[in-house]
């Protein structure tokens, strides 16, 4: 046994592997075979782990279908047989070597990386090869959005690099509705857009988007909240809470309201952990105790203007979940009539009885 391990010790470290190649024979030849899964994620970094016995005269070779991506020979990397696939992206961790610890770091990670890696190791009395599967995903920037064209709303899921193909499921109240109508290009990383029409606009929305590669989830919701109506320079209060089912109390969110407008929506204010409450139309102020409490986003316009009627948004997201709350509003004019109104209407009354006694008149004549 020691002989037959110092002979091949001797044939494939200090003869066949850094001269003509590594045989892959030699990953069925070795005595243990490990295989396991793991994950990435698509443009990042991943690690390969790969362990073995401590030993001397260590020799490190990381393959993929039949490509070198990295070696470690005689106490140094061996990159001579790389290939090109793989230049600046690959690295062991040096320091760790001699702990046991073959692990490799591959950078920047593309579609093409999909696969089975093998990890042959060897020192003076053992030789192993582990295979590691490495799965790949992505799941890039989920979005719902809410658009209104020729008077019919429509609510749109989208996600901008998706792999592999995602499932999109729709809610209406809690019930799957399949009504939707979904696009995915052709070539991964893929773009997917799913539209829903609102056929109810009391129902309730949602859109869940799943991963099962990563194991991430995403849902974005719409709900029809409120109407409010008020008289010119009443001041209103639109209301938009957190509640504490939908999002936990340590998870980071964001606070966003619109006001929405012939397809286009103009912000109004804004909330983050980074960059606090912000207001950028100085009509509109945020609740007083939103700071301490981080629960209650409502908004409040303080002297509304016939043409404040219409739409608002309040958009609150984590990072797996938005959840968008319209609101309606109509301003009523003032009911009590200005002086000017009076004259317009005294001149309108004077008009017509002159007209009448002008009719009048002829009729006596005729
Ligand atoms: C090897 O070392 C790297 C870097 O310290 C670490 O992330 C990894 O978990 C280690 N792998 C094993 C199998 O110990
Ligand atoms: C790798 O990095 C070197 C220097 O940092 C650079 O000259 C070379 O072009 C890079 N190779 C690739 C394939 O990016
Ligand atoms: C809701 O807010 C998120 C995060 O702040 C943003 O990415 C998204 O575009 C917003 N959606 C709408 C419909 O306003
Ligand atoms: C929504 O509910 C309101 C009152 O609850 C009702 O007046 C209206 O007709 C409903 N609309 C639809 C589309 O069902
Ligand atoms: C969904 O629920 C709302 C109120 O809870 C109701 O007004 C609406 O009609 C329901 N939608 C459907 C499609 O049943
Ligand atoms: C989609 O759902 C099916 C069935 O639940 C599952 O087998 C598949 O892996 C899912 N795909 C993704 C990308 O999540
Ligand atoms: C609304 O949008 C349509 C098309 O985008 C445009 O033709 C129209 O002028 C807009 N109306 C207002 C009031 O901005
Ligand atoms: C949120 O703040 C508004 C204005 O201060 C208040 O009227 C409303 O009751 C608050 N909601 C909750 C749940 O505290
Ligand atoms: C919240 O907004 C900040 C910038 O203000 C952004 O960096 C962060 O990604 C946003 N988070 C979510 C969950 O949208």
């Amino acid at each position: 046994m020691k002989i037959k391990s110092l002979l091949n010790f001797y044939l494939l470290n200090v003869i066949v592997q850094p001269l003509t190649g590594f045989n892959d024979k030699i990953c069925f030849d070795s005595q243990t075979v490990l295989q396991s899964t793991i994950v990435g994620r698509l443009y990042e970094d991943v690690i390969i782990p790969c362990s073995f016995k401590i030993g001397s005269g260590v020799v490190i070779h990381w393959m993929k279908d039949e490509k070198y991506l990295h070696s470690f020979f005689k106490y140094g990397d061996y990159l001579n047989n790389q290939d090109s696939i793989y230049n600046n992206r690959t690295s062991l961790f040096g320091n760790e070597i001699n702990n046991g610890n073959a692990s490799l770091k591959l950078r920047r990670l593309n579609l093409q990386d999909e696969g089975v890696y093998k990890c042959y190791t060897s020192t003076i009395d053992n030789a192993q090869c582990s295979n590691i599967d490495l799965k790949l995903g992505a799941f890039i920037t989920p979005a719902i959005e809410y658009q209104e064209q020729d008077r019919v709303d429509y609510l749109t899921c989208c996600l901008f690099g998706a792999y592999p193909s995602p499932n999109i499921t729709w809610t209406e109240n809690n019930t799957i509705n399949t009504k939707s109508i979904i696009k995915v290009s052709s070539y991964p990383p893929f773009f997917v857009k799913s539209q829903l029409k609102i056929t109810n606009s009391n129902s309730s929305y949602q859109c869940i988007i799943e991963n099962s590669v990563l194991n991430q989830r995403w849902t974005g919701k719409w709900k029809s909240k409120d109407t409010y109506l008020t008289t010119e320079g009443k001041k209103v209060l639109f209301l938009c809470e957190l509640k504490n089912e939908d999002f936990s109390p340590e998870k980071n969110i964001n606070v966003s309201w619109y006001r929405v407008k012939n397809a286009s929506s103009t912000i109004l204010a804004s909330f983050s952990r980074s960059s606090g409450s912000m207001v950028f139309d100085n009509r509109f102020t945020w609740t007083k105790d939103m700071m301490h409490e981080r629960s209650n986003f409502s908004l409040t316009l303080t002297h509304p203007i016939q043409s404040d009627s219409g739409k608002y948004l309040c958009n609150i997201s984590s990072i797996d979940s938005t959840q968008l709350m319209i609101q309606f509003l109509t301003v009523e004019p003032l009911p009590e009539k200005s002086s000017s109104n009076l004259i317009v209407s005294i001149t309108v009354s004077v008009t017509i009885i002159s007209v009448l006694l002008i009719g009048i008149g002829i009729g006596m004549y005729v």
